[in-house]
């Protein structure tokens, strides 16, 4: 079975009780148990961490690079500035991987600081704005790009 690493920026291990109006009132420990539930009904085995470390984030894209794990990735605030880690997440689609680009929040729709990402243009793919339901999507996306290669 396929691996896939769930990987959450800085502030994500405070779902639940940070800004329950933008991001919803479930914490980490909910969004855990939920791609994990997810990642097995479509046959994927999910580890899913968070940081709020950007050289920890980094080193997880050079181990799923190296080991051939797809990603979904929540940079969180990382996405609006992090060019270390737009590079390290560079070298897994360099590596012929998957990577789809969460967030819980559109942020597009909030500050202006929100509205670039330095992710995207590395990522397969983006969704956005749906809270955890994103998740869900983005591991389907997975599962049916290792499904076509
Ligand atoms: C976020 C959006 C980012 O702008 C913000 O810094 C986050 C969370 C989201 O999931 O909506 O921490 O990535």
């Amino acid at each position: 079975m396929t691996k896939v690493l769930v990987v959450n920026g800085p502030n994500l291990g405070r779902l639940g009780v940070r800004q329950p109006d933008v991001y919803g009132k479930q914490d980490l420990a909910e969004l855990t148990r939920l791609c994990e539930q997810w990642g097995s009904e479509l046959g994927l085995v999910v580890e899913v961490r968070q940081t709020d470390d950007e050289a920890e984030m980094i080193g997880w894209m050079h181990e799923a690079a190296d080991h051939g794990y797809p990603v979904v990735m929540n940079p969180a605030a990382f996405t609006h500035y992090s060019y270390g880690l737009s590079d390290a997440a560079h070298m897994v689609g360099d590596a012929g991987l998957p990577l789809m680009e969460v967030h819980i929040s559109n942020p597009s729709a909030r500050d202006e600081f929100r509205k670039r990402s330095v992710i995207s243009p590395v990522a397969t793919g983006t969704i956005t704005g749906l809270g955890f339901f994103g998740y869900k999507l983005a591991l389907e996306a997975v599962a049916h790009i290792i499904a076509q290669a």
